[in-house]
């Protein structure tokens, strides 16, 4: 039987964590338009109802991946073979020595213990089918500090660890694991991060051309879209303008 390109995932099921908005939005648009069932998870019910209303195969999770039986719970009855780990989110920016303790909860709690969740609800079944696709959203600032980043770094080096850890742990039984490490795109990203000063949000972004969500859905596609024997693990994504997360170039800035 010849390969359906145009449809490269028809009959897989995605789970894809953070579908609400940003990169999971983009990413579940993405997959499903390839040819994936998708399972949307986050907190928002709203949100998710509304995209599950544009995608042919879509279901609705409502989940909240800090609680470790509120993730088990929401996954009962599903079987996906392409997990997309990518809730997360970034709470202020400032020195380490005026961080708020209840702010680093918030972090380590997503974007650690919130992979972990999925990964340990998920895991089984791709090891059981031999086969699947774990993808993680990391970050570049899992793989470079920057002044005032300091637990949001962590934990996204966390992720790269837990990337690599998973690697070592399951290999032998047929599954891929990527980790997709993106410089600055725009999402609502920043706007959660300062604590909804959208003015504030828009000049991280001021003279420069961020990524948009669609470029980490494509990087993602390509990585789940290769031969089986074929696994991308890290892929490194940077604007155009950024060479380090701390250099930054916005030619469309008059004032520099
Ligand atoms: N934007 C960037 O520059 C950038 C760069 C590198 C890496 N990343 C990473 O990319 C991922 C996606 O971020 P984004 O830029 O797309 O930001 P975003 O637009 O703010 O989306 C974040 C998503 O995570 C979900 N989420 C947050 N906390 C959650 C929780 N406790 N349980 C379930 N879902 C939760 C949110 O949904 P609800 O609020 O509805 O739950 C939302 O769907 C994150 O892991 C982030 O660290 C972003």
């Amino acid at each position: 039987m010849q390969p359906n390109t145009a449809q490269p995932l028809a009959g897989r099921t995605a789970l894809v964590t953070g579908a609400s908005s940003g990169i999971g939005r983009a990413t579940a648009l993405a997959l499903a338009e390839h040819g994936a069932g998708v399972l949307l998870a986050a907190r928002s019910e709203d949100k998710l109802t509304e995209l599950a209303g544009s995608i042919a195969d879509a279901q609705v999770l409502v989940m909240d991946v800090r609680n470790a039986e509120g993730v088990e719970r929401a996954l009962e009855g599903h079987d996906p073979d392409l997990i997309v780990c990518n809730a997360g989110l970034g709470v202020g920016v400032g020195p380490l020595q005026a961080g708020k303790p209840a702010d680093w909860d918030k972090m380590i709690d997503t974007n650690v213990k919130g992979i972990l969740h999925t990964v340990h609800a998920t895991l089984p079944g791709l090891l059981e089918r031999k086969g699947g696709d774990m993808v993680l959203l990391g970050s570049v600032a899992g793989r470079q500090v920057y002044p005032g980043g300091n637990v949001y770094n962590a934990t996204k080096h966390a992720v790269k660890a837990i990337y690599d850890a998973l690697r070592l742990d399951t290999v032998g039984q047929g599954i891929r694991f990527t980790t997709v490490d993106p410089g600055m795109v725009e999402t609502n990203f920043s706007v959660v991060r300062l604590s909804g000063d959208h003015a504030a949000a828009e000049a991280v972004y001021r003279g420069m051309t961020p990524l948009r969500p669609e470029d980490v859905a494509d990087a993602i596609l390509y990585a789940v879209t290769r031969p089986p024997h074929v696994n991308v693990g890290e892929m490194v994504l940077w604007p155009t303008d950024q060479a380090s997360t701390r250099d930054l170039h916005r030619p469309l800035d008059p004032s520099q």
